[in-house]
């Protein structure tokens, strides 16, 4: 066994399809290199299993994995279920171990911070204990990891986390696509985290009182993802901005957009971009913007003015 393995997975942003991908529609999702989670797995002579998470100045020691499992506070839980389910599968005994974890993401900002701490770590044990899981065992198991943490989430993120890039993506089903040249995204951070779990209910909500309405609305998205997917075979960004103004209207439509999310896409296009939108699960997170570099660089300025405590990130 090795003394010390560090892994790390990148973060996420969805595109287009949001919400209506969790019932089976399309969607467009990319990896966000150089904006993501680590996992160190280094050995320690002390018995049990240690958990440092300096990003909430926290740090637990438990003698074994079931001290673990019965001890361990609510936020950080799915870990102690992806042990188990690594113990079960492996019949491995957790031991002598500190398993330490970090992430540059901004918390609750939609950009994925629970599914890419959920792949680094469980990447970091498959390399520490040379497991020798494959991308999709690792993807699979960091899902388990999510419905923990959100509930019902439809795999995106997990997924998007594990291989990265740009994905395509329909339940059970993927496709990696190509990144177009000139593909400049601004993301803004409103400041105000979300709850994906809570985002998921509402939208549940708001199905079960008018399904006929809300179904009309997941399929126009998901044709939109479909679309977006074309045009980005055609490397046609402005089509692609138009597309993801539409699908921000049907995230509204859902009721999870909000004030500043909708201030935000109107700075942003009267700067001149393609196109705005939010993305994740709304309610708060994070607005995306695609246009020219020079666009971008006037949103961000002018954004920066208003004071709102907004954070920036260049893709
Ligand atoms: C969260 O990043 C995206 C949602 O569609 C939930 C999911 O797909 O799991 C809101």
């Amino acid at each position: 066994m090795k003394k010390e393995t560090k892994c790390t997975a990148p973060g996420k942003c969805i595109l287009f399809g949001e919400h209506a991908v969790v019932y089976g529609q399309s969607a467009i999702s990319m990896g966000l290199k150089n904006f993501g989670s680590e996992c160190i797995i280094t050995r320690i002579t002390e018995a049990g299993i240690q958990f440092n998470f300096p990003d909430y100045q926290k740090f637990l020691a438990f003698s074994n994995l079931i001290h673990m499992i019965e001890n361990i506070p609510n936020k950080f839980s799915q870990f102690a279920l992806g042990l188990k389910k690594l113990a079960e599968t492996y019949n491995i005994k957790f031991e002598y171990v500190r398993i330490t974890i970090k992430s540059s993401i901004w918390s609750g900002s939609g950009l994925g911070s629970s599914a890419s701490t959920a792949v680094a770590f469980i990447r970091a044990l498959n390399s520490y204990y040379d497991f020798k899981m494959d991308d999709n065992k690792i993807s699979e198991l960091s899902f388990e990891m999510e419905k923990q943490v959100h509930g019902t989430p439809s795999g995106i993120d997990n997924f998007t986390c594990t291989y990265g890039g740009f994905v395509f993506f329909k339940k059970g089903t993927y496709e990696l696509l190509k990144i177009p040249e000139n593909f400049n995204l601004l993301i803004t951070y409103t400041g105000k985290p979300h709850n994906t779990r809570m985002a998921i209910e509402q939208v549940r909500t708001r199905k079960k009182e008018n399904p006929k309405n809300i179904d009309q609305i997941f399929s126009s998205i998901g044709q939109l993802a479909q679309l977006a997917k074309k045009e980005l075979d055609h490397r046609n960004l402005e089509e692609i901005g138009n597309l993801m103004n539409k699908n921000q209207e049907f995230l509204a439509e859902l009721g999870i957009s909000n004030k500043v999310i909708n201030k935000i896409n109107n700075i942003a296009i009267s700067n001149g971009v393609y196109g705005s939108k939010l993305t994740g699960a709304g309610l708060g997170g994070c607005v995306i913007s695609l246009g020219t570099k020079i666009a971008l660089k006037n949103t961000k300025n002018t954004l920066k003015k208003l004071n709102l405590g907004l954070k920036f990130y260049n893709f």
